[in-house]
């Protein structure tokens, strides 16, 4: 369902750089000078919570709230709230709009007052906002896994734009890489670094899988520091798996046994071809399979999870 049949009812948000207030949704909107629009100046996060076992959690939250202000540092922003008092506005904003699961999305931009590319002058504005989000590649991209492609696109290259910043000017590359493969017939294009190795997808990290072993690159190879990544690469090693952060060439993709995607929209998903070639036997491979079951277990509250902060009530339940 298109988001604008479906609004929550309030949104959270600064104007003119001001204390921020929740606001109905119809009103939460900005001028069309607003410098963000015209040159990208702002950055953002995917959060999910999940309807779990003990109520409704926000999962890895202060994580991600935490790489919010980091991805701010980066581009200079000062932005005058702290991770604690962000996240209590989120809790308050996913009760006030009643949602039992749903997807976060913090925004930090720069506002309305001049529309020089220097940014100074303008106000740092800070929003955020909640709807309600199924799968991200499809329902049944989770146990059938999804056909990619490797983008004619590069990921940016380091001293380009910043990629441990999760900015949306990094969504210009990414939005290129994701049409072209919809356009093309695919789910989702893998982006190399300008040396020609993996970095990720477009909204996703991505792991590999050969004799057992994972591997993932490292964040050397211009990658977004995922939060999912990080969950997978700690309960994986967690299981007993061994896990590396290697730079990984293009044709180790062809000749893996599994490979598979992860991040807060896509979570865990499988991916069953690249270019056309089956991985393995073309379909979720048994320790995706396993990872993903013990991943959902996590979110899902349904064990104790041993990383404290990983699930963070909303109701109080
Ligand atoms: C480019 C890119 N890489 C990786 C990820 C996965 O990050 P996370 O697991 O923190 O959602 C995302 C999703 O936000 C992304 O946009």
């Amino acid at each position: 369902m298109a988001l604008k049949d479906n609004l929550p009812r309030y949104v959270w948000m600064t104007r003119d750089g001001k204390d921020g207030d929740f606001v109905p949704t119809e009103q939460a909107t900005v001028h069309v000078m607003t410098h963000a629009l015209h040159y990208a100046s702002s950055v953002f996060e995917g959060i999910r919570a999940y309807n779990t076992r003990r109520g409704t959690a926000v999962f890895r939250l202060k994580d991600h709230l935490r790489r919010l202000l980091d991805s701010a540092k980066i581009y200079r922003m000062d932005v005058p709230y702290t991770v604690d008092e962000l996240a209590e506005i989120t809790l308050e904003l996913i009760r006030k709009n009643g949602h039992k699961a749903c997807y976060i999305r913090p925004l930090i931009f720069r506002g309305f007052y001049e529309l020089g590319v220097l940014p100074f002058n303008c106000p740092v504005e800070v929003a955020i906002m909640t709807w309600e989000w199924g799968r991200y590649l499809g329902e049944e991209a989770i146990e059938k896994g999804v056909d990619v492609m490797v983008s004619s696109w590069n990921r940016m290259r380091p001293n380009t734009m910043p990629a441990m910043a999760k900015a949306t000017a990094n969504y210009a590359n990414g939005q290129l890489v994701k049409m072209e493969a919809h356009l093309y017939g695919f789910a989702e294009g893998i982006m190399l670094t300008s040396e020609g190795y993996v970095a990720e997808g477009s909204g996703e990290n991505l792991f590999v899988i050969r004799d057992g072993v994972i591997y993932t690159p490292p964040l050397s190879q211009s990658i977004l520091p995922g939060i999912t990544r990080d969950s997978v690469v700690k309960l994986a090693r967690h299981l007993g798996y061994e896990v590396v952060e290697t730079a990984i060439p293009r044709e180790m993709l062809y000749i893996a046994d599994e490979v598979f995607f992860t991040g807060t929209a896509a979570e865990i998903t499988p991916i069953r071809s690249i270019d056309k070639i089956p991985i393995g036997k073309g379909e979720r491979g048994p320790i995706t399979r396993h990872l993903q079951e013990e991943f959902f277990k996590i979110v899902n509250w349904e064990v104790e999870v041993p990383w404290e902060d990983w699930l963070t009530p909303v109701y109080g339940d």
